[in-house]
């Protein structure tokens, strides 16, 4: 949709309000508007001045980053900027909502600002991978300190409408008529000499010390601009404003800007900031589907998932039943969730006053009846189809119509919970991940049944935990687990066929994951997968024979590597490695060397290609929820943009060829490239052409 700056004239005085929904993004027609409002402003001879304002819940949200792809539209923002400075005129920003990225640096452009109470301003373009590009990192600090700019914008947090004032952002805060407030300020400054504009006066950078606590505020951020190159130019260009002339640090801002903004790591940044938003659309979803409101919640059991799960509940202010078989069971989960807060007072990100409030919302209970009044019922007991089964049929006959029951299971099938229930319509799969009051995905699954009621109310009260939303349908595994079971067998194999499991993990620490697979596997306890597995009737013949030996991992102080005294990074077994080498020979597999990009290779496209299956099965509805899965519910790194973004950015042609070549040399079935990422590697696409299909449709 076009945006639009309309212009009017009030008491001598020129209003611009800037219409271009849904957050007032700065697209070309914006930056005319606003040029074209400066320009009619200072014609009129009856207007002493302007009031740049934004319409709806937003001041200016920042660029249009739809745009960022595409050929650059005149007038560019820098020099809007520069011509709002250079305004005979006085210029003043009524900020009511956000004001963001360049819409911050827009009112860095005026003579004055002024805030209302819902008033937010930040400079997020770090977590896009760029910088500010329109004078924010040297404006900013000439305002408020360098040292203090230099924080704000590494870290990309904004600041409310208070803290804007305290900081000198904003000249004042206006609890009641913003617009009102804007005029007057416009005719203070149009009665006196105007005020310079910030580029005029290298304000508090000539403050004593200022240098210094600079140097030392980007000492502070070292460790990260060493890993992520936007934040080296942040600190840079925040330097140059104390060592060049303007013209020079906005130029050389604007050159950073252009090469992070074509960098493939912000490419991917920006694909993880809409796919994030795409996710929240349920497809299929009739228009008119409402959320229930959901006053209490239930959680069956208070092992390693209820405990989390219930306090995601307490930490939004929900009240929340933690039932168990026995007092027992209940006492163990209840203080185990009492030390995580604990921990987190001590830390000091908790208030003792918010730890009170948190754990009397979490009332405990033993027997399945005390779920009886809620509105929502979330079961996490031992990962079992039959007692689940039961528990579901319990359920739907002492529940309330109307409130949702949903598991936590982690692969089992949901439809079959659905039927026991009796209430079909009411169930559905809400997935959490460990820990659950930490890790952001949810993955909500729709069952054949699952009404739009139900479904609108988990989307809902994921939103309200906090938590990154993604609808998946039934399948052994949902999507994340179902793909990394991938990973989890082509690493086992690797250690079979010559790899070592520190080599292994290190390929995907050098690839951006915080762990490898068999570092996870020591900290989580092999045991899970082992129950898994025997319960299904299968093997990995390493794993299995870990198992057996008694090395569960870190809790059993050995697991894929040794622990000595607690130590929590393992380290390599000379045992291990000879178990692995007896089951190598047992399978008669010759080992050899297999070089990293060839291991990197293997754990990672067969996930892609158990993503195409998802895709063609309808399991996942587009692409980018499949990474938005494996950002928020595995870490994958987000300037990699998730799997499927992954593939695009190597090319599918590349990961079919690959996974063809592995196929062969391994004799493994499973990674023949599947139907959907075959024709889409022949036809030249990539995964986003499906994305493109699903948002026309
Ligand atoms: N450009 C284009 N579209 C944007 C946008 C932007 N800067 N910011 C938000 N949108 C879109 C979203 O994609 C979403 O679209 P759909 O409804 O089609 O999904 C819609 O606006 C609403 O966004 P949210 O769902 O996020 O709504 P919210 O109320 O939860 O949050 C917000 C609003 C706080 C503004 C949030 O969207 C946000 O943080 N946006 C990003 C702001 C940002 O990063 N700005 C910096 C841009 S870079 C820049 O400015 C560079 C420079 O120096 C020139
Ligand atoms: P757990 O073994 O730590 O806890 C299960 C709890 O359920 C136990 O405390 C047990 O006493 C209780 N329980 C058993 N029957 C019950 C009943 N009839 N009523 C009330 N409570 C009962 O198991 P965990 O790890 O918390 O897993 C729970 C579920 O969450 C499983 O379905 C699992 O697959 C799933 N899950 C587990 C994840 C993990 O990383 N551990 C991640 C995501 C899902």
């Amino acid at each position: 949709m076009a945006g639009t700056v309309s212009y009017r004239v009030e008491d001598g005085i020129a209003v611009a309000t800037i219409d271009h929904a849904p957050v007032n993004a700065l697209s070309a027609d914006v930056r005319q508007g606003v040029q074209a409002a400066l320009a009619r402003a200072l014609a009129d001879d009856a207007v002493i001045g302007l009031v740049l304002e934004g319409a709806g819940r937003a001041f200016v949200a920042g660029a249009d980053i739809t745009e960022f792809g595409r050929p650059p539209v005149p007038p560019a923002l820098g020099e809007v900027i520069l011509a709002m400075q250079a305004s005979s005129k006085p210029l003043v920003a009524a900020i009511q909502g956000v004001a963001f990225g360049g819409g911050l640096e827009l009112a860095l452009g005026c003579h004055a600002r002024l805030v209302g109470p819902r008033a937010q301003l930040g400079l997020p373009e770090v977590k896009l991978g760029i910088l500010p590009g329109a004078g924010g990192t040297l404006r900013t600090p000439r305002l408020i300190g360098a040292d203090r700019a230099l924080p704000m914008i590494a870290s990309g947090e904004p600041v409310d409408a208070r803290r804007a004032v305290e900081l000198g952002l904003a000249a004042a805060l206006i609890e009641g008529d913003l617009l009102a407030a804007a005029k007057d300020t416009v005719r203070q400054l149009a009665a006196g000499p105007l005020p310079a504009p910030i580029d005029a006066d290298r304000g508090r950078l000539d403050a004593p010390g200022a240098r210094e606590a600079f140097e030392k505020a980007a000492e502070a951020l070292a460790r990260r601009a060493a890993e992520e190159p936007q934040v080296a130019a942040i600190i840079q260009s925040v330097r140059n404003s104390f060592d060049l002339p303007m013209p020079a640090a906005l130029q050389a801002e604007r050159d950073f800007f252009v090469a992070l903004r074509d960098d493939p790591r912000s490419k991917a940044l920006r694909h993880v900031f809409f796919a994030e938003r795409e996710a929240a659309r349920i497809p299929g979803q009739p228009k008119d589907a409402r959320a229930r409101p959901v006053a209490r919640a239930a959680v069956l059991g208070a092992g390693t998932m209820g405990g989390g799960i219930a306090m995601n509940f307490a930490n939004a202010g929900i009240p929340v039943r933690m039932i168990e078989t026995d007092a027992e069971a209940l006492a163990r989960g209840q203080k185990r969730i009492a030390e995580i807060y604990a921990v987190s007072v001590k830390r000091g990100s908790l208030t003792e006053e918010a730890r009170a409030q948190r754990l009397a919302l979490i009332e405990g209970a033993v027997g399945l009846e005390a779920a009886s009044e809620a509105d929502l019922v979330i079961e996490a007991v031992f990962e079992e189809l039959e007692l689940k089964k039961e528990i579901f049929a319990k359920l739907g006959t002492i529940t309330k119509p109307g409130t949702v029951l949903a598991s936590n299971t982690s692969y089992l099938d949901i439809d079959a919970m659905a039927a026991a229930s009796g209430r079909a319509d009411d169930v559905l799969g809400m997935h959490f991940f460990s820990p659950a009051n930490v890790m952001k995905l949810l993955e909500i699954v729709r069952a054949e049944k699952t009404s739009p009621t139900a479904l609108a109310t988990a989307v809902d009260i994921a939103r309200k935990l906090k938590k990154v939303p993604v609808v998946v349908g039934v399948c052994y595994g949902f999507v994340g687990n179902r793909m990394l079971s991938r990973r989890t067998a082509q690493a086992e194999r690797l250690l079979l066929e010559g790899a070592s499991p520190a080599e292994v993990d290190k390929a995907l620490t050098d690839f951006g994951f915080r762990m490898g697979p068999f570092a996870m596997a020591d900290l989580a306890g092999l045991d899970i997968g082992w129950r898994i597995r025997k319960a299904n009737g299968t093997r990995a013949v390493v794993a299995d024979a870990l198992c057996e030996a008694g090395r569960l991992g870190q809790k059993t102080g050995r697991g894929y590597y040794a622990y000595p005294e607690g130590a929590r990074t393992g380290q390599p077994d000379a045992e291990v490695q000879a178990l692995i080498e007896r089951a190598s020979a047992a399978q008669g597999i010759a080992r050899r060397q297999i070089s990293q990009q060839e291991i990197t290779e293997r754990l990672i496209y067969p996930m892609i290609n158990e993503g195409a299956r998802i895709l063609e099965e309808g399991i996942a509805a587009r692409p980018g929820d499949i990474d938005v899965v494996w950002l928020y519910g595995y870490n994958w790194p987000a300037w990699k943009g998730g799997p499927m973004h992954h593939a695009d950015a190597v090319g599918l042609a590349k990961v079919a060829e690959r996974l063809s070549v592995y196929a062969a040399q391994t004799g493994d079935a499973t990674l023949q490239p599947a139907p959907l990422l075959a024709r889409l590697a022949a036809e030249g696409q990539g995964f986003s052409a499906l994305a493109a299909q699903a948002k026309a449709a």
